[in-house]
């Protein structure tokens, strides 16, 4: 099966970095994106390609809107959907007040079900076609959503919680049963259609030493498999993780002690980290989370991109709901401009595009599939609208470059702005 998107299409083929080097992204103001069975044939301008489509290729036209490829969302809770913009607590007093007691509902796996379904969805309304996505402690909240992601064909990466210290006894496991629940839904998921699991240690203050262990054998056995947790988000984890462990040099060296720094481990927040800390991540090949709006909405601090990216560690954009206070790629990408901008840093709206797409990619180790265009990766895109409101109407009318027009919708747009969201060059939206 064969179709054409004709629009505006914009997509990065690198990062542009905070001088926006032209280089680094494509924009065919009036751009032809060729899909053949699922994945990306060609992308360029209308003309002259229009002219060689055959006749079976379906057509679909689209003016005054502006394709762009899938956002990537690299850290976000699917079980903490229905708390997200929850009142008052950082870190350690949100987690007891908020998360742990939603995520003791998904004991209910008709719950679990249900929140997944609506989860996915979101992430579809968004533009989002690719996460990666905490779990509960409870092995059917993994098969929960990888059933809603495995029904649309979406590209989406999760697991089990480990959780065995410090937090209520319900949502607790033990070293033995996690390895063994992870172990059963790696053997169920990963690499099933375009599932791929994760092995997802809570943070460091909720795994006994034992459980830590287990998760890194875990990760030596399965070295395609990712992992995923938390790392120096607050600066009271932070002091706890130090009496806890004080022969480690530091939060990330707990990690690394366990053997759970390598590639396809992503660390979101990555805040509170030294110069020592970035350059061991990047020689791991480990990857940071960057969630500004969580990161803002807690308290916790301020992201250093130029660091991160200075070290060489690879980086995306996470929404860390409910943490974080939007599903939304675009929302995200205008907080993060917000958060660097606090630090005199630019974050040019080139740059934020890469983040939300082909730098969240190449966090994920995805970058060969999804994250851009070119030809043979997967056709993943979104259609966004500038008319999807009056005031982004106006405002990219006035504008004079696509710099300028993304820029105002990357601050101003939300659901409304994406028109469809296709996935595997499928219509979900
Ligand atoms: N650290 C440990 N658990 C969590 C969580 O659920 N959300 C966030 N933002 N940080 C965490
Ligand atoms: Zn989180």
């Amino acid at each position: 099966m064969r179709q054409a998107f004709r629009a505006s299409i914009l997509h990065c083929l690198a990062d542009p970095g905070e001088a926006s080097d032209p280089a680094a992204y494509e924009f065919f103001e009036d751009g032809l994106l060729i899909v053949r069975d699922g994945t990306v044939a060609t992308v360029g301008p209308a003309e002259p390609l229009r002219h060689g489509l055959s006749e079976d290729v379906l057509l679909t036209e689209l003016p005054d809107k502006l394709i762009v490829p899938g956002f990537v969302d690299c850290h976000v809770h699917f079980p903490q959907l229905d708390i997200i913009a929850s009142y008052g607590e950082q870190l350690l007093d949100w987690l007891y007040r908020y998360a742990y007691p939603i995520e003791a509902r998904f004991a209910d796996a008709d719950y679990a079900r249900e929140v997944a379904s609506v989860f996915v969805d979101e992430l579809l309304n968004n533009g989002t076609t690719t996460a990666l996505v905490f779990g509960t402690v409870h092995p059917h909240s993994a098969d929960a959503i990888f059933e809603a992601a495995d029904a649309r064909n979406m590209r989406l990466i999760a697991g089990k919680v480990l959780m065995d210290s410090n937090c209520p006894d319900a949502l607790r496991d033990d070293p033995i049963s996690a390895y063994e629940d992870s172990k059963t839904l790696i053997e169920r998921w990963h690499g099933r259609g375009r599932l791929g699991y994760a092995i997802t240690p809570r943070f460091a203050l909720t795994s006994s030493r034992e459980q830590l262990s287990a998760a890194g054998k875990l990760a030596r056995e399965y070295p395609d498999v990712w992992i995923h947790t938390h790392l120096a988000e607050n600066r009271e984890e932070v002091k706890e993780i130090a009496r806890r462990f004080p022969d480690s040099r530091s939060y990330l060296g707990v990690y690394d002690e366990f053997g759970l720094l390598r590639e396809r481990a992503v660390f979101a927040h990555c805040l509170h980290m030294d110069d020592e800390d970035r350059s061991c991540m990047a020689r791991k090949g480990g990857a940071a989370a960057f969630c500004p709006t969580s990161n803002l909405f807690l308290g916790s601090g301020l992201f250093d991109l130029a660091a991160i990216r200075a070290a060489g560690i690879r980086c995306g954009l996470g929404t860390d709901v409910g943490g974080g206070t939007s599903l939304s790629l675009l929302k995200t990408a205008s907080e993060a401009y917000k958060v660097l901008h606090l630090q005199d840093h630019a974050l040019p709206p080139m740059r934020a595009l890469y983040l939300a797409t082909l730098g969240a990619a190449e966090a994920l180790y995805l970058d060969e599939r999804i994250g851009n265009f070119l030809p043979g990766k997967e056709a993943d895109f979104v259609v966004l609208d500038p008319g999807g409101s009056r005031l982004t109407a106006r405002r990219v009318a006035a504008a004079e470059t696509i710099e300028e027009s993304l820029f105002a919708l990357l601050t101003l747009a939300d659901d409304r702005h994406v028109a469809a969201t296709y996935v595997n060059g499928n219509q979900l939206k």
